[in-house]
């Protein structure tokens, strides 16, 4: 049996639970694990209030909201999941921030209504409508 284990070390494929080994390994996963989370940076990027902050002008984006979202967002009119309702938002944000920018410019009709794109006004640049939405994901993180 201890052979087996030997024959298991030396192959490799246990190397790390054989002894000196293992803590050796446990103490690198930490550095493993944030080079995995700066590899899946981009797309689908962790939402978090520093990323936002780092990444969008909310002050802006709340200007852009008072004038062109929160009509619907505020009271949640025409099916607008509500704005600073964290159970209005919990699934949505996992969809991350692209993709809600993305659905934001251009428009879908979703289950519960009509997101009109730009918030219905055509006027705000592609910048604007992400500060917006920055804004708006920045209340219910
Ligand atoms: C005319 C009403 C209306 C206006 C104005 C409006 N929205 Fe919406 N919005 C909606 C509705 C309705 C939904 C939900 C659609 C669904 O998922 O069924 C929605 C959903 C969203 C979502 C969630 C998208 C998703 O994938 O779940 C975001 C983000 C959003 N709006 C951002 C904005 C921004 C930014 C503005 C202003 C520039 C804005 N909305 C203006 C009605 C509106």
């Amino acid at each position: 049996m201890s052979r087996f284990i030997v024959t298991l070390c030396l192959s490799g494929v246990l190397l790390s639970a054989c002894g000196g080994d293992k803590q050796k390994a446990e103490e690198e996963k930490p550095a493993e694990a944030k080079v995995e989370e700066k590899t899946t940076e981009g797309s689908s990027e962790a939402i978090t209030a520093e990323m936002l902050a780092q990444k969008y002008n909310l002050e802006a984006g709340k200007t852009v909201y008072e004038q062109s979202c929160q009509s619907c967002h505020m009271m949640g009119v025409a099916g607008a999941p509500i704005h600073a309702k964290k159970e209005a938002w919990s699934d949505r944000v996992s969809l991350g921030m692209d993709m809600l920018i993305k659905k934001s410019i251009e428009g879908y009709t979703g289950e519960a209504g009509m997101m009109p794109a730009k918030g219905g006004n055509p006027e705000l640049s592609d910048e604007q409508v992400a500060d917006a939405v920055a804004y708006m994901i920045s209340e219910v993180i």
